[in-house]
């Protein structure tokens, strides 16, 4: 059965990157897919904002955008899912091609541009959803010309069907969008995306997913009011326009936001800085180059409750899920910890200074 996921695995690569997703996602949605054989070890478990984790590894947004795999992937062995990004209104994104990959730096460029079939459709396929653990990310139309009322109708209708919300104000390709994350744009819209969130019949934790093209003189000031506004947690990060690390001029030269492998230190680096100015208090969401069990551990040493990958997953297969997983019970065990709360922000004081790689 591996031997075969192996192979499907290779056909996928042979492929245009944006086929190789759709097919990706069909497998899921038809069942092809290898499920995760038992259960999880009980000290992977956690319970953050009243949710219960299985364990901390998380399908990034931004693969199941349409909410049409989550309960696949579930099955595949993450401990939850974050469905979207999710606009309004049902938009095309940005014309093909808008995904590169390169396997010599392991790294993706993506200017895809919010592509989705809009949160009505979303809401119907989550809607009666009753196990496991699903986010859901929310952004800004294209064309939109109230960006902040975007985000007010997002969480106002997708509050019911999704057990945490993430405002994605940091994607690289819709124009303008990062603008957000200035401190008094920003506190506008935290306190009117609250204000939206107090009116709905159920009241998700709200996550914030930043940018890790941050200036380290700026974060500061956001983390700030992020705190102040009453954000449950902070989503660090999503893709970087530097091409930083990257050897492959052609990948290099494409436009868009970079993931995987030359993103680690970048966003690990910001994350633990992220930690230190929270003090530990708002759980994070570590993201951003995790392609093995030792990025995985030095992401929860960083300042990570929990993890989420996307382009480790396109070049390693689905057996990395397993390896994580693995790896943090090793880690555990070698601390003598019952959890991993011995472990997160350990080295935060050292790797927000320096590069942990
Ligand atoms: C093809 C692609 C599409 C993505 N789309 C989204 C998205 O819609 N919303 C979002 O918040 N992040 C999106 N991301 C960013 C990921 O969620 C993640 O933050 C980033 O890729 C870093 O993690 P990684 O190095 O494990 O891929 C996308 C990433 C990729 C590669």
């Amino acid at each position: 059965m591996n031997a075969l996921y192996g192979l499907g695995q290779a056909l996928l690569h042979a492929l245009d990157p944006e086929r190789a997703h759709d097919l990706a996602v069909k497998s899921l949605e038809l069942g092809l897919y290898p499920r995760q054989a038992g259960p999880d070890d009980p000290r992977l478990a956690q319970e953050l904002w009243g949710l219960k984790f299985r364990n901390p590894l998380g399908m990034a947004a931004g693969f199941d955008k349409d909410a049409r795999a989550w309960a696949p992937l579930l099955a595949t062995g993450f401990g939850f899912v974050e469905v979207g990004t999710l606009t309004p209104k049902a938009q095309d994104g940005n014309s093909p091609p808008r995904i590169f990959r390169s396997a010599r730096d392991a790294a993706i460029i993506n200017r895809l541009g919010f592509n989705n079939e809009g949160q009505a459709v979303a809401l119907s396929r989550l809607s009666g959803r009753r196990n496991g653990v699903v986010g859901v990310n929310i952004g800004a139309g294209r064309d939109s010309e109230d960006r902040i009322g975007d985000y007010v109708s997002g969480v106002a209708s997708m509050s019911a069907v999704a057990d945490y919300l993430t405002i994605n104000i940091s994607s690289p390709n819709t124009p303008g969008l990062r603008d957000l994350q200035a401190p008094e744009v920003l506190a506008a819209l935290l306190a009117r995306v609250q204000e939206a969130r107090g009116k709905a019949e159920k009241r998700p934790p709200l996550l914030v997913k930043l940018a890790p093209d941050i200036a380290d003189a700026d974060l500061p000031d956001i983390v700030r009011v992020i705190e102040a506004n009453g954000v449950d947690g902070i989503v660090v990060s999503n893709t970087t326009l530097s091409r930083e690390g990257v050897k492959d001029a052609a990948l290099a030269a494409e436009s868009g936001g970079l993931s995987g492998r030359p993103l680690f230190a970048r966003a690990t680096r910001m994350l633990a800085r992220v930690y230190m100015l929270t003090e530990g208090k708002l759980p994070l969401i570590g993201v951003g180059g995790i392609d093995g069990g030792a990025a995985a551990v030095a992401k929860i040493k960083a300042g990570a409750s929990l993890l989420q990958l996307y382009t480790g997953l396109v070049f390693e297969g689905p057996k990395l899920i397993g390896g994580i997983k693995q790896a943090l019970v090793e880690a555990m065990t070698n601390a003598k910890a019952g959890s991993l709360a011995p472990l997160i922000g350990r080295d935060a004081d050292r790797g927000a200074d320096a590069t942990i790689t």
